[in-house]
Formats: structure tokens, sequence, C-alpha cells
């Protein structure tokens, strides 16, 4: 296959340390016949030490949920790049859409957490995605182009290798509803043609690209199975080492 398969777990607020390392531990053994596939999960700040431990002797690797720009600094509340790559973190989670609608981060500030992550070595799983309004007023797919131009501008054709993009529809984020696998393609399909226009062919084809917002046990079959659905980004089900698993063994 052209492109490996992402499964990524997003686990946003939640977690004490040490249900963090459980949980870990337990995606360490779900994952461990999943050969062909890649498994990333993003604890918060706070567990990512303990998780990285806990799943080192295993092929899952550790994001943050977040990250500055900067290596260190007067930037209360931030955490860089490099105090990330310190506790075991290989990405960071960018412009989730929590992070943009509840702590107002725009394109603008999302593109110097993405230039900042590369910069140091880090990851990217870039998120996008519209609103309902911007659905149904039919902007979804200006609003998607807006916020990969916005959000990547000035990142090169040769580091998007480090660069996942995960294509989350706001509306399907903890509703229950998910995007139909139509809608889904239709958009990574477009996300595809719009990194064709911006980079070139071999950086579109290569780019992994990840549906995320109520993806499940029940539904993950059916998206993995669209030709430009590289990965899945899962929020709540990626809490329950049992769904979490039957999603990382898809089929
Ligand atoms: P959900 O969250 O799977 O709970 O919808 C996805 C996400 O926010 O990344």
């Amino acid at each position: 296959m052209l492109r490996r398969a992402l499964i990524a777990g997003n686990w946003k607020m939640h977690m004490t340390v040490e249900d963090a390392r459980e949980l870990a531990i337990r995606v360490a053994e779900a994952a461990k016949d999943a050969t062909d596939r890649d498994v990333l999960i993003a604890p918060p700040f706070t567990a990512i030490g303990a998780v990285a431990a806990a799943v080192a002797e295993s092929a899952v690797t550790v994001a943050a949920q977040n990250v500055c720009w900067e290596e260190k600094g007067a930037f209360t509340g931030e955490i860089s790049p490099v105090m990330l790559k310190d506790q075991g973190a290989t990405a960071a989670i960018i412009g989730h859409s929590e992070r943009r609608q509840i702590f107002q981060e725009n394109d603008a500030l999302i593109n110097q957490r993405v230039a900042g992550a590369l910069r140091f070595g880090l990851a990217v799983v870039f998120c996008i995605g519209e609103t309902l309004d911007e659905r149904e007023s039919g902007q979804t797919l200006s609003v998607l182009e807006e916020q990969i131009r916005g959000g990547l501008k000035g990142v090169a054709g040769a580091e998007m290798a480090d660069v996942v993009i995960a294509y989350e529809p706001v509306w399907a984020i903890g509703t229950g509803k998910t995007a139909s696998t139509e809608q889904a393609q239709e958009a990574h399909a477009f996300i595809r043609r719009l990194l064709q226009e911006l980079y070139e062919k071999d950086v579109a084809e290569q780019a992994r690209i990840l549906y995320g917002g109520s993806v499940k046990p029940a539904n993950i079959d059916e998206l993995m199975a669209q030709p430009d659905i590289d990965g899945a980004l899962v929020g709540g089900a990626a809490l329950d080492a049992e769904s979490f698993g039957r999603i990382i063994n898809y089929k």
C-alpha cells in the first residue's frame, strides 16, 4: 500500500497518571499484532512521560495534544517541543477544533505551532474541519482550504513527510454523529487535491489523511475502506481499551 495507516487516540483532558499508564499498557497489548499500521496515543501533558515509558517496548508512539513553537522562555502555561521530546513524545496534535473553538486558536497561531514543532523534530497531526453552520451553508471545502493554506503556510514539501492531516468535522466530534463515508471520502479527496496544488504529486500521494469524529468499532472498517482515508483520530472510543483495540485492528 502506498500509505501506511495510522490509528491515533486523543485522550483529551482525561486520565490520571496511573490510569493513563494502565490504559497505555492495554493499548500496546492490543496493537501487538497490528504490525502493518501505526498506533499513536495522545495523553494529557501530565501523563506523557509515564505513558511513553509504558509503551517503550512496543511500536506504539506518543503525542502531545498541543505544543508551543519556542524551545523555552516567557510563555506561561505553554509546553515546548523540546520538553515534549524529553518526556518521550514524538508528535503533537495541533489545531484541534477544541483548541480553535474553546481557546480561540486561529490559523496564524496554529501555523506558528506547526512550524515550531517541525523545527524541533516533532511530527504533527494537523487538524482541520468545518462546523455544522459552515457545512449547511455550503462552505465546507472553502473552510478546509483556508485552514490548510493558513496552517501549513511556509511548510516545505520535504517537511510534509512529518505532517499528518486529520479531517474532523466539528459537528461529528463527540456527538455520536459520524460523517457518512461519502462525506468523509469527498473531503479527503479534496484535501489531497489541494496538497497536490500546494506541493507536488508525491507529497499529496504520500500524505496521510485521518478521519476523526465519533469513530468507533462499528464504523471503522467502512471508513478505512475508502481510498483517501488513511487512518483515524479517535476521541471517546480511545479511552476504552477494548473499543480502541478493535479500532486498531480494523479489517
Ligand atoms: P470523538 O473525538 O472520537 O470523541 O468524536 C474525536 C476528536 O476530537 O479527535
